[in-house]
């Protein structure tokens, strides 16, 4: 029957129609997506893919995965920000991430320290590699993946060893991103142990405030000797021109780490035209092996730096941290006469010679 054939006619082409849109929208679904991600990395010029940050379901939200990068890290920041925009950022790879290493003992200095436990609330480990991934989210509850495209931080950074300068400069490249996206950081290496809340002692009007190997005795003397583990940097136009001429001056100086650029620069007088405002904080406070902060009554920070080897610096922050419990434990009249710590022992100056022509592979240093 005629009408038949039309009728079926009819259908096929309606069915052809249908899967001619179906195809079309498939391809420019494909085509968007890739548009979408192209774009985001050409947008996003940080250097970086984050991976999961929160066990997310594969496809969960396909139109977010171009721009997941930002979206990610600005979700961790904000969930873990304090009122005023500041955050606590430490980083963590393979080697300091294993059970009773680094990781551990740093957490466990928020936890006994005076009123610093409330802080590891605004504390965000940024990972290395995927194994301080999955280590971070069982003992942490705001990390960020960091991955570096080519670079494989997951072994211990040796000291100026190639990997140990790129993760350096990966870092004040990273923190200048944060600092972008409007956040004031306190940076602490995960070697440094929190006994009291540092913020009372940041100045509100400082743009950069830095730790000291050595503490010249004047916080605005140029000659104080930085130590980039540990530093509150605000975020604002002069910090993030800061931070720009601090990254490109790699090129300038390709064979120094970024402390050793910093000493330089801190003189640049650019940095005096743009009105940049650095200050360096007392070893008083912010103490660490190189120069103890030795009155128990008003340590804020311990770093185990001038160490060289993990094992050794797990030993002595291992012992810094007995004091401490010890130092809490006594009555305050004995508080007052207690006054400095068993440690440094095995990190020692005299072992940071040694490092200087390292032969042992397994040895790490850090200043
Ligand atoms: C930087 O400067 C611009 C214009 O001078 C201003 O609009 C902006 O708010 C400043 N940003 C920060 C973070 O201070
Ligand atoms: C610390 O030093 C002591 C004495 O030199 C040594 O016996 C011990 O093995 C060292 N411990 C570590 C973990 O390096």
């Amino acid at each position: 029957m005629p009408s038949d054939f039309f009728t079926n006619a009819a259908v096929l082409r309606r069915a052809a129609t249908t899967m001619l849109l179906l195809v079309v929208m498939a391809l420019s679904c494909f085509f968007l997506y890739r548009a979408a991600e192209s774009v985001g990395f050409r947008v996003s010029y940080y250097k970086y893919s984050p991976i999961v940050t929160h066990v997310m379901p594969l496809f969960e939200d396909a139109s977010h995965s171009s721009d997941s990068e930002e979206y990610s890290l600005e979700r961790v920041l904000k969930e873990a920000s304090m009122e005023d925009k500041s955050v606590i950022l430490t980083t963590l790879n393979d080697a300091w991430a294993a059970p009773n290493s680094v990781i551990d003992l740093f957490l466990e200095s928020f936890r006994i320290g005076q009123r610093t436990r409330h802080l590891l609330n605004h504390l965000v480990i940024i990972t290395l590699d995927q194994k301080a991934f999955s280590r971070c989210l069982v003992v942490h509850s705001h990390c960020f993946g960091l991955i570096t495209e080519g670079v494989d931080f997951s072994h211990e950074a040796y000291f100026m060893k190639p990997n140990y300068v790129k993760m350096m400069w990966r870092r004040i490249d990273f923190l200048r991103s944060v600092l972008e996206m409007g956040y004031n950081f306190a940076f602490t290496d995960a070697d440094i142990m929190w006994f009291r809340d540092p913020f009372p002692h940041f100045q509100p009007d400082v743009d950069f405030q830095i730790a000291c190997d050595h503490f010249s005795g004047n916080s605005d003397d140029l000659e104080n000797k930085p130590n980039g583990g540990f530093k509150f940097v605000r975020s604002n136009n002069r910090s993030i021109e800061f931070y720009k001429f601090w990254y490109s001056s790699r090129e300038k100086y390709p064979r120094l780490h970024d402390q050793d650029v910093l000493n330089r620069i801190k003189y640049d007088t650019s940095m005096l035209e743009i009105g940049f405002k650095i200050k360096f904080l007392d070893t008083a406070y912010f103490g660490g092996f190189c120069e103890p902060s030795r009155d128990l009554n008003r340590v804020c920070t311990m770093h185990a730096n001038c160490c060289f080897g993990l094992d050794s610096k797990l030993h002595d922050l291992r012992i810094l941290l007995e004091d401490w419990k010890h130092y809490l434990s006594l009555p305050p009249s004995l508080k007052q006469s207690m006054s400095t710590w068993r440690v440094p022992q095995n990190c020692s100056l005299n072992s940071l010679h040694l490092a200087e022509e390292p032969e042992d592979e397994g040895q790490i240093l850090d200043r």
